[in-house]
Order: C-alpha cells, then sequence, then structure tokens
C-alpha cells in the first residue's frame, strides 16, 4: 500500500469508528426515538410521521450490520414497531414512505427474514404507488393537510423513494410498483432536468390533465435556482433509477448533474445551500447534500464501464467525505449528531447550519460502502 492510501485509510477508519462511537452513545441517549436536527448539541424529536423517522433506525442498522451490537438491533425494532402506527393510521402518511420505511422495515426484512417487516415494507410500497397521478405520470407530493395546493405537485426528493417501489416488485413478483417508479423517473427526466443539468425542487402540474404548470422554488432560492440538495437527491436518485433498470438516460442524468454539482463547489467540498445564491448568503452551507452526493457518487460509479471516468466520480466521493471529516464532523462527547451545518430551509429561516439526522446517516452510509457493505438502498 502506498502512503496516500495509507492516509486515505487513516481518516476514513477514524471517521467511521469515531461514528460508531457516537451511535453507541446516542442510543443510549435517546433510544426508539425520531432525532431530526440537533440543537445546542441534542437531538429533537419529531413524531413517526415526520419524514425523517426512517434515518435514526436506518444508522442502528447500519452500524448493527457491522457490529452485530444487540443493543443497536433491540433498539432499531422498538422503531420500527413505533413505525407502523402512522402506516395502519394513514392520514398522516405522505410520498417519503420511501425514506422511513427502506432503512427500518426493508433493511429489517433483509436481515432476519422478518415477516412483519416484510408486510409493513409492502404496505408502504402499495401507499406510494397509489399516489401516481396517471395523467401527469408522476407520484404525487405531500398531502392536502400540508398544503391544499399540492394535488399537483411533484418534488426531486421523490426519486429517492423510488427503490422501495423496485424493492416491492421484485418482492412481490409483479412489474406494476416498478411500473410506476420508471414512469415518474422518466417525468423527472423530462419535466424538471433543466438544459444546463440542474433541477428545481417542485414541479407544479395540472392533476386533472397532468398537463406541467411551472417550477416551484420550494426548499430552494427560486423556480430557476439549484437548491443543493435537491441536485443531492437527482444524483443519488436516478443513479438507483439505473441500478435498478439498465437504462443509460438516468446514467447521463445522474452524471451531468454530479458535473454541474462538482464543478460548483466551494473549495471545502460543501455546497452553499442553493448553488445559485447570492455573496452573502454563501455561509449558509448544507453537509447533508454533501454527504447525499458522495453516497450517491459512490453508486454512480459502479454503473459506468470506463474505469476512468468510474474512478473520477469515487474519488469524487471520497473528496467529498474527506472535507466533511476535515471541516464539519464534530466527535465530541457534547454534540449528538456528527456533521454540523445542514440548512432544512433558508427561504423560511427553519433550521440553518445545524446538524441533520440525514446528513449523519447519508455519510456513515457512504463510509460502510467503502467498507464494502453491499445491498443498501
Ligand atoms: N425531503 C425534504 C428535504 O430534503 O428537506
Amino acid at each position: 500500500m502506498t502512503q496516500t492510501m495509507e492516509q486515505q485509510m487513516d481518516w476514513m477508519n477514524d471517521a467511521y469508528s469515531q461514528a460508531l462511537i457516537k451511535i453507541n452513545r446516542l442510543n443510549e441517549k435517546i433510544g426508539a426515538s425520531f432525532p431530526h436536527v440537533c440543537l445546542d448539541g441534542n437531538y429533537n424529536c419529531e413524531d413517526a410521521s415526520f419524514w425523517t423517522s426512517g434515518f435514526w433506525g436506518g444508522l442502528l442498522w447500519l452500524a448493527y450490520r457491522e457490529t452485530k451490537e444487540e443493543a443497536l438491533r433491540e433498539t432499531a425494532e422498538l422503531i420500527e414497531q413505533k413505525l407502523n402506527v402512522p402506516l395502519q393510521q394513514f392520514y398522516d402518511i405522505h410520498h417519503d414512505v420511501g425514506f422511513m420505511y427502506l432503512p427500518t422495515s426493508v433493511i429489517n426484512y433483509q436481515l432476519s427474514g422478518n415477516e412483519e417487516s416484510r408486510r409493513m415494507g409492502l404496505i408502504a410500497a402499495s401507499h406510494l404507488a397509489g399516489r401516481f397521478n396517471l395523467s401527469g405520470q408522476f407520484i404525487r407530493a405531500w398531502t392536502d393537510r400540508v398544503d391544499p395546493n399540492s394535488t399537483g405537485w411533484a418534488i426531486i426528493d421523490c426519486l429517492m423513494n423510488l427503490p422501495l417501489l423496485f424493492w416491492a416488485s421484485k418482492e412481490e413478483n409483479d412489474p406494476r410498483f416498478k411500473q410506476i417508479a420508471v414512469a415518474h423517473a422518466n417525468t423527472v427526466l423530462k419535466q424538471f432536468v433543466r438544459d444546463d443539468w440542474t433541477v428545481p425542487h417542485i414541479v407544479s402540474f395540472n392533476p386533472e390533465t397532468g398537463e406541467k404548470i411551472e417550477n416551484l422554488g420550494g426548499q430552494g432560492l427560486g423556480p430557476d435556482s439549484a437548491w443543493s440538495r435537491g441536485q443531492a437527491w437527482a444524483i443519488y436518485g436516478f443513479a438507483i433509477a439505473a441500478r435498478e433498470t439498465g437504462d443509460q438516460a438516468y446514467v447521463t442524468a445522474s452524471k451531468n448533474i454530479a458535473n454541474y454539482f462538482l464543478s460548483h463547489l466551494p473549495e471545502d467540498k460543501v455546497p452553499y445551500w442553493d448553488f445559485r445564491t447570492a455573496d452573502k448568503d454563501k455561509h449558509v452551507r448544507d453537509s447533508t447534500a454533501a454527504a447525499c452526493t458522495a453516497s450517491g457518487l459512490i453508486e454512480l460509479s459502479k454503473l459506468i464501464e470506463d474505469e476512468t471516468e468510474a474512478s473520477f466520480y469515487y474519488e469524487s466521493a471520497i473528496a467529498i467525505l474527506k472535507g466533511l471529516y476535515d471541516n464539519y464532523a464534530d466527535f465530541s462527547d457534547g454534540q449528538d449528531a456528527i456533521l454540523t451545518k445542514g440548512t432544512v430551509s433558508y427561504p423560511v429561516n427553519r433550521h440553518v447550519n445545524v446538524p441533520i439526522i440525514y446528513g449523519d446517516y447519508y455519510f456513515l452510509e457512504a463510509l460502510v460502502k467503502l467498507r464494502g457493505q453491499q445491498g443498501l438502498f
């Protein structure tokens, strides 16, 4: 091994083992709950129906797969029991069931064969499929309870829910779930992806006729901007759609959106909250977009035959992770989270430059992929 490779292994091993220490400590502190953002060093707690409720359970399973620590599995199973409540209750559930049930129920089922976990995964997939708008060929985002104007809205984030449909099709040997995933991904290719390979957060359609009305800024700066987490969801989401279908159009989209993302990163490799932000707001960063993109780039690199090109995306993932490790990781006892400076929504000043649970999730997910873990989403 060359000295450079050894040095690289050193920081990756350190990041990984420090992350595991944090997760064990957090498990003792918060147990089966639903952390979202970390304020003054302590993770808050949301309802089980909140879209981020799968990430803490997901972190526990990622760590359990490596360490086989029973205490981690026990908490993850308690979390899953709590996640069953909104699934049965139905009204508070939404398009983000992939984020919620893939890293919890589906992972549990894959590891243990637990029939109840499989059932929960399939109910969640059926819910997601049931949100498909036939006229517009998209999966509807949110519910009228969140926003009564959202009946015709699709969002870029939803690409990350599609692996639940791909999984359900394989599990049930029934192509319908996959057909819906492909139809939605094709609509995103056509209606979201711009000529400069950026995407908006929201596209609004006429829910009756399916005609596109307009782009909306959502959590980004505006309809024409490039919200960095939205670009991250697109890079990773299209890579997964390509992995599941073999369709090269998704590889092309993932690569080109990644090229935009990588070529607009600041020196420390963590993007501004929106790539088109004003200079005065460039202090607002989003470490979650960096972590999610790193994990997505590892996925993308596996789909590319050309070795030089594949290694460009793989090495870019490592460079982002190193940037996070060097400047945005906090492994001290006084802080529940691992990564600092994620941003939920700058336009409404909601949780700006704070640690966020999905930043930690994608950071560890990327690290364990580099250690060879397979079968993640
Ligand atoms: N899916 C919502 C977000 O990325 O903030």
